[in-house]
């Protein structure tokens, strides 16, 4: 039986469930490995990804799907066994990042397009083939006095929705992810004007080309403060702003939103979902797509080294435990000791 894409992303932010982002290109895993004294080679990558995707009991219940990078959908466990047949047998659902990344933008210093669009009507068909029943496309928005422009923007929301188009036409469903960086020292009211701005473009950008909203999921920043901005947005506030931002500008008919961290530790980005989720009840389903806040804790524990790996699963499951509480609205500070 094929599954519809209604039904494809209603079960990706299925109650108490989340994506696991494990989509980092060979750049920016050698990046993470590094960071833990760890070589990155096929074999230690696919050793990596291959404990998370066999903490069993965390992806059965947490876990609705993962994000992989091309290498990773083709790859198979050390016993032989596609590690895409073990996230499917967690019942979990295999994703696909397909962007190329953000490239600087000509005649838009500091800004990026995020590219990928060539070919790739044929390279989804592939993906489908190889078990991929959604995607990732990431554009990224930065922030200073001067920019983003309404040109960076419009291009970028404009390949975000032809991505989308694509996908849906090969029965995949597109996560589309404008992410407004926190980099700088900007303040929450900044970041809400440039994710509202961001937002509302995205929409337009996805009704002219016939996207079905019904097979979209979105995967937003939340409104937070810059990372170097002296005075930081409390908890509640980066709650309340962001609600306010979707309300004003993400249609009902998508089924959820999944959140990126963006370089937020592990725990705070658990605690803005939880007080989001604490406002409700909301048109859409609140949950996330953490890269970063769901593996820096089972990275650290792992090292690289093989007599780490029950520990670091250990790590891995007790973030995955945290944020689905979080996307109920049901986590509480003190069961971060547990
Ligand atoms: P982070 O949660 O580390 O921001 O990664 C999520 C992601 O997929 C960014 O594209």
């Amino acid at each position: 039986m094929t599954e519809s894409l209604e039904q494809i992303a209603k079960a990706m932010v299925a109650p108490g469930k989340g994506i696991l982002a494990a989509d980092e290109s060979s750049g920016t895993i050698k990046k993470r490995f590094d960071a833990i004294n760890t070589e990155s080679t096929e074999t230690s990558r696919r050793d990596y990804r291959e404990f998370m995707f066999r903490t069993t009991d965390a992806m059965k219940n947490h876990i609705s799907g993962v994000i992989l990078y091309d290498e990773t959908i083709r790859q198979k466990a050390a016993d032989g066994t596609p590690l895409v047949d073990i996230i499917k047998a967690a019942g979990s659902i295999p994703g696909i990042k397909v962007d190329a990344g953000a490239k600087p933008m000509a005649g838009f210093p500091g800004e990026t397009i995020t590219e990928g669009l060539d070919g790739l009507d044929e390279r989804l068909a592939e993906y489908y083939k190889l078990g991929a029943r959604f995607a990732k496309w990431r554009a990224v928005i930065d922030i200073s006095p001067v920019i983003p422009t309404n040109a960076c923007i419009e291009a970028n929301t404009e390949a975000l929705a032809r991505y989308a188009a694509l996908c849906q036409k090969n029965g995949i469903v597109p996560i589309v992810e404008p992410e407004v960086l926190m980099d700088g020292d900007h303040t929450a009211d900044r970041c809400f004007e440039v994710t509202e701005t961001t937002l509302r473009s995205l929409f337009n950008a996805l009704a002219r080309h016939n996207v079905l909203l019904e097979g979209t999921i979105l995967k937003p920043n939340m409104v937070v403060s810059g990372k170097k901005c002296a005075t930081q947005a409390g908890v509640q506030e980066v709650a309340e702003k962001t609600i306010k931002v979707f309300k004003r500008t993400v249609p009902a008919a998508i089924p959820g939103i999944v959140f990126l961290s963006g370089g937020q530790s592990d725990e705070l980005a658990t605690a803005h979902l939880d007080a989001m989720n604490k406002l409700g009840p909301l048109p859409w389903a609140l949950s996330f797509s953490y890269g970063r806040a769901l593996q820096a804790a089972p990275q650290k524990a792992w090292a690289g080294k093989k007599e780490n790996v029950a520990a670091a699963q250990k790590a891995f499951a007790h973030r995955a435990k945290m944020n689905s509480l979080a996307s109920l609205g049901t986590w509480k500070a003190d069961l971060e000791k547990a």
